[in-house]
This record gives structure tokens, sequence and C-alpha cells, in this order.
């Protein structure tokens, strides 16, 4: 093929290049090792001797020439491709944004602050304690002797001998009693653990202890305080009785029932008057002081009031579940 035939050739292909990797495949087919300008120095042996240096030197312009082609259109190529590059990186402000879904209160956490919003209008103070307890704050110095079933490593989850995660807040009655001194109106929300799990107990559930000491209290201010909770809580009409109990701690003690008119007696907490072994654990005199306490189920209350039958629902956290309360 001649010279002025490949040129020709080589610009029109050139014009249609639409892509880098078209422009790939031209470069092979005219200036790679077998292309066809390369070729051209191989038929050099072919043409007679005075006219090689001639031929050479248009065959090395040729090449020259499709080279420069070559490149600019190589530049003008990959502007094209860092143009369209942009393009596809630019963000357009006129696009409307994804909604985001806002997740609310757990209904736990609703019902611990509805609990803390009442006894705070009565004058409670709200204190926390911790989840790890020496075996001392939760059973010793609350009068549960060493072979009460509660300390039982069956019952209870151990971190040593004398560690362990509180099974109640009552503890929270003996590390505020050191800390202050009477008159003393607290309440205490927070995590308990124990060995359960089943439709009506979780491992870790939520508690909310009351503790009142000044002078002569009695059973009398310890329904009227409750009553005016359970009033508050589950409305005007709910009507509370205290059944006689057992907890080491309080002497009498009491469990007490709410009267729901769509559920009868239920029951919603342990309560009692502080038994005077705790007053002397803590330098209390019980001669001087006496104390109601009472400590609820804060999943027990949730329960009821919102009607839900499997507390395993309050930690499945399933969103249809959550977002119905
Ligand atoms: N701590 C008791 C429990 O976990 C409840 C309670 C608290 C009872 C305070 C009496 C006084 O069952």
């Amino acid at each position: 093929m001649d010279l002025e035939t490949i040129e020709r050739e080589a610009v029109a292909r050139l014009q249609s290049v639409g892509s880098l990797q078209e422009l790939e495949q031209f470069r092979i087919e005219y200036l790679g090792k077998k292309g066809k300008v390369t070729s051209l120095l191989k038929d050099l042996k072919n043409i007679p001797p005075e006219e090689r240096p001639v031929f050479g030197k248009r065959v090395n312009e040729l090449k020259e020439k499709i080279e420069r082609l070559f490149e600019t259109k190589r530049e003008e190529l990959q502007k094209l491709a860092e143009r369209e590059a942009q393009e596809r990186l630019r963000v357009d402000v006129s696009i409307p944004g994804a909604r985001r879904k806002v997740g609310h209160t757990h209904p736990i956490s609703k019902v611990l602050e509805e609990i803390e919003r009442i006894f705070v209008s009565m004058g409670f103070d709200v204190v926390e304690g911790p989840e790890i307890e020496t075996t001392w704050h939760n059973f010793d110095a609350l009068n549960t002797p060493e072979w009460h079933p509660a300390r039982d490593e069956h019952d209870s989850f151990y971190i040593t001998k004398d560690l362990l995660l509180r099974t109640h807040t009552s503890p929270v009655q003996i590390r505020t009693m050191l800390e202050r001194k009477p008159p003393i109106a607290i309440i205490s929300p927070g995590r308990v653990y124990r060995r359960d799990y089943d439709a009506t107990h979780l491992p870790m559930f939520h508690q909310v202890e009351g503790l009142h000491v000044d002078r002569d209290l009695s059973v009398a201010h310890l329904k009227f305080t409750l009553e005016e909770f359970a009033r508050r809580m589950f409305g005007e009409k709910t009507k509370i009785r205290l059944r006689p109990s057992f907890f080491p701690f309080t002497e009498p003690s009491f469990e007490v029932d709410v009267f729901l008119p769509s559920h009868g007696w239920l029951e919603i907490l342990g309560a009692g008057m502080v038994d005077p072994n705790v007053f002397l654990n803590v330098g209390y005199d019980p001669e001087e002081w006496t104390g109601y306490a009472f400590g609820m189920g804060v999943e027990r209350i949730a329960m009821i009031k919102y009607g839900i039958t499997d507390i395993r629902e309050f930690v499945r956290n399933d969103v249809r579940f959550l977002s119905s309360y």
C-alpha cells in the first residue's frame, strides 16, 4: 500500500475514534510492531538502493505525523473522560433528601420517667447506685442471712464470692443512709439481675426503690404514698390493698396490689417498714428513726399499663412492638 493511501486512511480512521479503547486499537493497527506504518519500513529492501533514503525519510515523516494526530486525539479523549467523571460526582442539590425515621423513647424508659415524675412531685429525690454490688450491701446490711435462697448462686449472678450483679435496688437504701442524715426521701431507679428467663421474667429488669426515713413514720404514710402513686399512674379511681408478706429488711412487710376494673387485683410491688436491724447496720438509732421502703418492678407496671403479656417483647427490639407505645 502506498504512503498516501495509508495517510488518508489513518486520518479518516482517527476522526471516527470515539473512545480511548478504540484509540488503542488504532495505535496497534498503525503504529504497533506489526502496524501498517511500521511494515512500510520492511518494504525498504524491495526498493532500489538509491531511492531508499528518500522513501525512508517519507515513512518517518508519515510516522511522526500520525503520532502527532494520535497524541492530539488522546488528549482530547482524556479530557472528555475526566469531564464525564466529574459530571458523575456532581451533587444535585435540588434532589429531595432521603427521609430518616426518627426513633422514640422505649416503653420502659417512658414508664420510668413517669414514676420519677410522680415521686419527685411528692418530694422524693432520685438517686442511683452501682449495678455491681458487694454481698454486704445487697444482702448482709439488708438483714438477709447467709442461708437466704436469694443468696444462692443458682438465683444470682456472682462475679466473685463478695461481688455480684445486684438482685434488687434495695442496696441503694443502704448506700443512701450511709451517705446522708435523716430525714431522707429518695427513689432509686435502675437495672437489676436474676437468673430467670420466661414470659414473666427477664435476667435483667428494672426496679424503682423507695425509702422514706423520718421521725414517727407509720404504715399510714406508706399506704398514703403508694395510693397516691397508684392513682397518678393508673387513674384517679385506682384502689390499692396491702397483703402481709415477708422481706428480711422490712417489718412488717407487705405485697401491694392495685385494683384495675379491667384486670382485678394485680401485685405491683413489695414494701414495708424499715427493719430496726437495717437501721443498726447503717448506724441509725431505731428508737429515734422510723421509715418505710418499697420496691417495684418497672416491666410489670409497664405490662399492666399497656396490656403487654410477654415481658420478652421489651428486649426483642422489634420496631413494630416498640413503635406502638
Ligand atoms: N427488694 C424487694 C424485691 O426485690 C422489694 C422491696 C423493696 C420490698 C423495699 C420491701 C421494701 O423483691
